[in-house]
């Protein structure tokens, strides 16, 4: 469900037409609807208020845009983040320190200091050495930082390989074998505060089993250290609910995934905290393109449009389906190879695809782009990088502005002995 809908044959981002931001800003342009980012939220929030004690923390990576930032601090979202920069950020964006997690594998001494210094709410240590590290720092500062100890489950998300994280063979959190030692020797370290747990299989999770697998494990890890007297009072089942992508397509929404927390957690008597990501952001954007031609092909004609994979990396990275509409559709259909402009093959949106007629100049949208879109471009081929709106209501705002390829030119150098 979301804010992007036909009215008299044009696309509109709530109340405006999504011709008239592309006019004003240009394209390639990401435009959110602030409605749709707050229905997301709401609903997800309203779904686990089954559980009896929950803590919600965004993941800022999957769109860590300052006015998105701000919207779901307002709606008392805390925040997932994973560097020093998205730390900024949520803080920039009115989010409360004390709501603020910090995971991820390659935490460095300086963010670690900077976190400690800022007292954040919860520092997700992805290994025993990580965990070492942390209190000597914390220790120094006279500081304890709070702690959940991230195990790797060895489950199988089912998702595609490169977004897949609770298996043996992937990086994160330590081994669910060894789990059990590392939090009792961390738990006696100074200036650490251990206090739980923390899980993430994967993202854009759209069967609901390997979660409840991986939950029940941490469940059972859980009840071990009490049993050895150790205090757990905090799970963090982390983010990773997928989203719809394809028109009429059917993933288990949060009711279903909060009707399996509650089944899994009922007796944990444990504070339950959530990473949202995709589920919130996801289906609140669009990327706004013009076809610049369509150009004939051997089997299909070839699609070319002003966005690219630096502006939309998904398809290139993860083979990802993002829905292509007009939007002002005429009511024909043609399949058709979508490209960019890029000079490698990667760039490719989609082949052999059904999708409403277009001709140069029209103007078209790739949905479902709002989570790991703008966050993930870059300037290759010397690309601006893409500017960003919200929509509320009848109202709008540029929330990113374009980075001209010049600015970028203009922080490099040729050094004296190259003149
Ligand atoms: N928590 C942790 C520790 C994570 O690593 C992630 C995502 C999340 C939460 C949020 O997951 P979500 O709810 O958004 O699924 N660029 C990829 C997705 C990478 C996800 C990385 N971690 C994509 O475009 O599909």
């Amino acid at each position: 469900m979301d804010h992007f809908e036909l009215k008299d044959g044009s696309l509109f981002a709530e109340d405006v037409p999504v011709a008239e931001i592309a006019t004003a800003v240009g394209t390639p342009v990401y435009i959110y609807s602030l409605a749709t980012l707050e229905r997301h939220a709401r609903v997800f929030r309203e779904a686990l208020s089954v559980l009896p004690r929950i803590k919600l923390a965004y993941a800022v990576k999957s769109n860590p845009n300052l006015a998105v930032l701000r919207a779901l601090a307002r709606q008392g979202y805390g925040a997932d983040v994973v560097s020093e920069g998205e730390l900024h950020r949520a803080l920039a964006a009115g989010i409360p320190a004390g709501e603020i997690v910090f995971s991820g594998v390659g935490k460095t001494r300086r963010e670690l200091s900077v976190a400690v210094a800022s007292r954040i709410g919860q520092f997700n240590l992805e290994s025993e050495e990580e965990g070492v590290e942390l209190s000597q720092i914390a220790a120094e500062m006279g500081r304890r930082a709070p702690c959940a100890l991230r195990v790797n489950p060895d489950v199988d998300a089912g998702t595609h390989a490169k977004i897949s994280t609770g298996k043996a063979e992937n990086k994160f959190g330590v081994a669910y074998d060894r789990a059990e030692d590392i939090y009792a020797r961390l738990a006696t370290l100074p200036g650490l505060d251990m206090r739980g747990l923390a899980v993430h299989i994967g993202s854009q999770i759209s069967d609901l089993e390997p979660s409840r697998r991986a939950f029940t494990k941490m469940g059972d890890l859980m009840r071990r250290l009490r049993a050895r007297g150790l205090s757990v009072t905090n799970m963090d089942l982390g983010g990773g609910l997928g989203v719809p992508y394809k028109q009429g397509e059917v993933l288990p929404g949060p009711d279903a995934y909060a009707a399996m927390v509650h089944d899994v957690t009922q007796d944990w008597d444990a504070t339950i905290m959530f990473e949202p990501g995709r589920v919130i952001t996801g289906n609140s954007g669009v990327l706004v393109t013009e076809v610049v031609r369509v150009k004939e092909g051997v089997t299909h004609p070839w699609v070319v449009v002003d966005a690219a994979m630096n502006d939309l990396a998904r398809p290139a990275l993860y083979d990802a389906w993002h829905d292509f509409a007009a939007v002002r559709p005429n009511g024909r259909t043609i399949t058709a190879n979508i490209v960019g402009p890029i000079c490698e093959s990667a760039d490719t949106f989609a082949m052999a695809r059904t999708i409403d007629e277009v001709k140069a100049g029209d103007l078209a949208v790739f949905r479902t782009a709002g989570a790991y879109g703008a966050t993930m471009a870059n300037t290759y081929n010397s690309r601006a990088l893409v500017p960003e709106a919200m929509v509320n209501g009848d109202k709008w705002a540029i929330v990113a502005n374009r980075i001209e390829p010049e600015t970028i030119h203009h922080a490099e150098r040729v050094p004296g002995w190259l003149k």
